[in-house]
């Protein structure tokens, strides 16, 4: 069996750190470890006499507990924190799927599960969130993709790459299409939190249907992908599955990073960071959104609901990850390519930048397009 590469990850391994402008980060921009103690001096005591000891390997208690009080319902026992939702799903592609099991995922997508699913040997079937339609759900794709075979559907939401968020009769839809055939969800919910065009926050799959794997992390709707801290949040007896396939793999996140996200996620400090995340949003949208009006001819987009990100596509004749290549080599500004999302003719774009960082970039890219016109 050939061995797929996650495209989108290996090509930001490669290319994310020599660019000048790195625009494929879904989430904002990081806040600072200064930034994040600012005000608690205590905590930020305590950090320097932290022994750099193994943490309770599940997570520590005081994280897990702000965890689960993101989810209705849910106790610090639902909950197992992984490093980075990128473990999580992992984890949960090991434990809960059997060889030929059929995996039934979105797409465009994040195309971590679909990958993995791919290299596990299991049959992946997709449905459309559809371009022509606002990238609403096809549930008539969804249905004819779940059948008796099918163990899990993984859906993201909000989406990556176009910050789509479901609404509640697609959600109902999806829950539907599981309970038929007693299929479990993951739900890689990491943009929940990081909304642009509503207050309210996503709501979760969890709570709707007993058989719901959530995912979450740090790295988006918090600004803090550096902690390397993910969770899913499960009925117990899959935590205690997942859990001892996370001490084959990492054994735990770091004790650092745990105190530091149990802190982030507290209800004094979780509000500031959330607001912080959707300021960037929010005021980084306009700026892509009155240059892609500029030259309509050129693009067509839904605007994104959340996430830091829009996906656009392009009406130029060129290969997206061509293009991808030629910005990086003639403007030294990284954007995602359509392909490494499952769609040819688009680019992911982030936003969620300061104002000038997004201008440089924007007119770096519209030199290049200008000399492929
Ligand atoms: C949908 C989705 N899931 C998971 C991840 C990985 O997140 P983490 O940094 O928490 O490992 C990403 C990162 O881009 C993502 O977009």
């Amino acid at each position: 069996m050939t061995f797929i590469p996650f495209d989108l990850e290996y090509t930001q391994s490669v290319w994310e750190q020599e660019v000048d402008i790195n625009l494929t980060e879904s989430g904002v921009h990081p806040i600072s470890l200064e930034q994040l103690l600012a005000g608690n001096e205590q905590l930020a005591s305590k950090l320097m006499r932290t022994e750099l000891n193994y943490p309770h390997v599940n997570g520590i208690p005081e994280l897990r507990d702000n965890i689960a009080a993101l989810y209705d319902g849910a106790v610090s026992d639902n909950v197992l924190v992984t490093v980075g939702a990128a473990e999580a799903n992992n984890l949960i592609m090991n434990t809960m799927l059997e060889p030929g099991d059929r995996v039934v995922t979105q797409t465009p997508t994040y195309k971590q599960v679909w990958g993995l699913a791919l290299n596990y040997g299991h049959d992946v079937r997709s449905f459309r969130l559809q371009s022509e339609s606002g990238w609403a759900l096809d549930s008539d794709e969804l249905n004819a993709a779940v059948d008796a075979s099918t163990k899990l559907i993984a859906l993201v939401n909000p989406n990556n790459p176009t910050g789509y968020i479901l609404t509640e009769p697609e959600m109902d839809a999806i829950v539907a299409a599981a309970d038929r055939v007693g299929a479990w969800i993951l739900a890689d919910e990491v943009y929940r939190g990081a909304e642009r065009v509503q207050e309210a926050e996503t709501p979760s799959f969890w709570g709707r249907y007993d058989k719901v794997l959530a995912v979450g992390s740090m790295s988006k709707a918090y600004g803090l992908p550096g902690l390397r801290i993910g969770w899913v949040v499960a009925p117990t007896n899959c935590i205690d599955d997942i859990w001892r396939r996370h001490e084959y793999t990492t054994i735990t996140a770091t004790v650092l990073s745990n105190i530091l996200a149990a802190y982030a996620l507290s209800p004094d400090v979780r509000p500031r960071l959330l607001q912080r995340s959707r300021d960037y949003i929010r005021n980084g949208f306009p700026v892509l959104q009155s240059w892609m009006d500029s030259q309509s001819d050129l693009f067509s987009y839904t605007p994104s609901m959340a996430s830091a990100v829009s996906f656009i596509r392009y009406h130029l004749d060129i290969n997206s990850t061509e293009l991808m290549e030629r910005l990086i080599r003639e403007a030294s500004v990284f954007v995602g390519a359509g392909d490494s999302f499952g769609m040819d003719r688009h680019l992911r774009i982030a936003f969620g930048q300061e104002r000038s960082v997004l201008e440089d970039a924007f007119s770096r890219i519209q030199r290049v397009l200008e000399s492929l016109q």
